[in-house]
This record gives structure tokens, sequence and C-alpha cells, in this order.
């Protein structure tokens, strides 16, 4: 005769020991890393530091399940003292399509194919809507000279090396943050550190917490935080000697309140990029009076015209952008 009780006694064995295993074991950060990817990822810098341990993985039970559950991990810990962030910056299936369309483009063996190449590639996906969706780090303008923009754009990055051009290619397609972090960096631009990437976690500087949490603080704080979110957005208009920032996914959620009560913008994902100063005989036509976002289209969402942004020298979008995050806050 079977034997029923056997059998929920072997279920609950299984089960107390997979509930033991989860919550009694760390994260495993390097199986996060994807090394093997290579070189579809965000890049190797930070390898020396995550496989040697030096990262201290704050391993709680919320964690865990958003590593396992959740569509992308999202790690708090420590590295030599600073509070750091770990993200694997996109899905399963974000990476899944990148590794179709890697087959598709770069035909075969990616190592083998030529830098001019890859650079070709790059900047395709840099202003080429992809399916009609309009890419997360979209340059309004084709560069003449594609070598000296990538250069201007990229000069953290060894340009020369197919490698290294296919991590930007990568970040490009699946999360552009490594790349704008970058760009722009701490202390001079309101955004956090990043320390480097290990195949598909990258590590940034974790600055703190939501605005969102700060809707209750005194209003004097309020006041404060304001004026800086809102300094913020004419700095990513104007402070950049050759390009202008318009961040297009603002939400109270992306920015956060570091220790010394600094705003800062996180996930820096979605940007678009004019390049101000390369086109001095006006061929791009560029409309020299100021662009106005229309805010009568709806009170709560944020939408906005891609072409009326790229066709102005000066669009007000990042104060669109800020003064939409307002909702209970300003
Ligand atoms: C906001 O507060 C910080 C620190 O508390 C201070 O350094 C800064 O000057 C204040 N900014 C404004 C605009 O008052
Ligand atoms: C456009 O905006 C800039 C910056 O606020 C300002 O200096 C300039 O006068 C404005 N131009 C026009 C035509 O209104």
């Amino acid at each position: 005769m079977f034997r029923w009780d056997y059998c929920y006694c072997l279920i609950v064995l299984f089960l107390s020991f997979a509930i033991y295993k989860f919550l009694y074991n760390d994260i495993d950060i390097v199986h996060l890393c994807e090394i093997h990817k290579g070189p579809l990822v965000f890049g190797t810098d930070a390898c020396d530091s995550v496989m040697k341990g030096v990262v201290d993985v704050k391993s709680t039970f919320l964690t865990k399940i958003i590593v396992v559950f959740g569509p992308k991990a999202v790690i708090r810990g420590n590295m030599n003292g600073e509070k750091i962030i770990m993200k694997t910056l996109g899905t399963k299936q974000e990476f899944e399509s990148l590794e179709e369309d890697a087959k598709d483009i770069f035909s075969g063996d990616i190592s083998t194919t030529s830098p001019a190449n890859v650079k070709g590639v790059l900047l395709k996906a840099l202003h080429l809507p992809l399916e009609n969706r309009v890419p997360k780090l979209y340059l309004c303008f084709k560069p003449k000279n594609v070598d000296t923009f990538l250069v201007k754009l990229f000069d953290k990055y060894d340009l020369t090396n197919v490698e290294n051009l296919i991590n930007i290619w990568t970040s490009i397609i699946v999360n552009p943050e490594p790349l704008v972090l970058q760009i722009l960096r701490p202390p001079k631009w309101p955004v956090p550190r990043y320390y480097g990437s290990c195949g598909r976690l990258a590590v940034f500087e974790d600055c703190g917490e939501r605005l969102t949490l700060f809707y209750d603080a005194p209003w004097s704080l309020r006041a404060n935080l304001t004026v800086q979110v809102l300094s913020a957005a004419f700095e990513f208009t104007f402070a950049h000697p050759t390009f202008t920032f318009y961040l297009t996914d603002m939400t109270a959620d992306n920015i956060v309140v570091d220790d010394e009560g600094r705003a800062r913008f996180i996930d820096l994902e979605n940007v678009i990029i004019l390049d101000k100063i390369s086109d001095p005989a006006g061929e791009l036509k560029l409309q020299s009076q100021n662009h106005t976002s229309d805010a009568d289209e709806c009170t709560s969402c944020f939408s906005y015209s891609i072409d009326d942004i790229c066709g102005h020298r000066i669009s007000d979008h990042n104060i669109y952008g800020v003064c939409k995050v307002r909702n209970n806050f300003y």
C-alpha cells in the first residue's frame, strides 16, 4: 500500500531544507556576474573587488527575495568602507534579446569583428529606433566624424579595443547607466559614482533614500531639496561644455537624498544627448527660440516629443521634468 505519511514527510523535509538554504546562504554575487557572457557584458573592471571578496553584501531576507524572484537584482553592500549598490541592470529577457541581436549583427564570432565595424553598430544603436522603440540613450544627430565623437563621449574606454566597444554597445542596448555615469561624474554632477562592473553586475555608490520618503520632512528641508533638484535640471541642460543631457525618466523614485542632504539623480537609464557645439554652420537647422514643453496633455503623465527636444538649441524639458516630480512635494 502507498504510504501517504511517508510522502508528506519527504515533502516537508525537502521544503525545510529549501527554506534553510534560502535563509542562511548568502547571495552569490559571483554567480550574478555571468562573466562567461563576455564581451556582452558591461565591463570587467570591478571583477577584482567582486571576486576577491572585498565586497561585503547585505543579505537581508527582502534582498534575497528580490534576487531570486525580481526581474533585476539590486543588492546593497559595502566595498572598501564605501556604501555601494550592485545592480544587474537588465532583465533576463533583455539580455537574451541582446544575445540574439549580437548573433544577427556580428554574424558569428564577435571577437573577430573589427573596431570600425563595432563603431558603426554603436552609432546606429545610439540614433536609430529599434523596432519603433527610441533607444534608451538617444543621440539627437548622427555625428559627422564618428571617431572624434565617440572619444568625446566615451573617453574612459579604450576605443581601439573591440571588447571595450562591445561593452559600450551592450550598455547602450540594455542599460546605459554605466555610460552616462562615466560622462557625468560626482561631485560636479548630482549623480552616484560608478565603481565599475563585473560582467553583468554593475557597482554604484549608494546615495541614500528616495525622495518619496521626504514628503513629510520639515518645510525647510523640502524647500532646500527643491532648490537642489531645480538647479540640477539647469545643470543637465547647460553645464556641460559640449552636450546637453535631457533626462526622460524623471520620477521621485529616481531622485535620492544622501547623508549630507544632497539630492542625487539615480537610474540614469533614459537620456537624450544633444551635441550643442558641433554645428557651427547651422546645418542642423536647430531652432534658436527656446522649446517650451507642452504641459496641457495631461497633468500626471510625462510626455515629450523627441523631435521637438532635438530640434531646438535649448529645451525646457528638464525643468518641465522636475516640475512633474513635484506631486506632493514642492
Ligand atoms: C541645503 O542644505 C545644505 C546642507 O544642509 C546646504 O549646504 C545648502 O547650502 C542648502 N541649499 C540651499 C539652496 O539652501
Ligand atoms: C532661452 O533660455 C535661456 C536660458 O534660460 C535664456 O538665457 C535665453 O534668453 C532664452 N532665449 C529666448 C529667445 O527666450
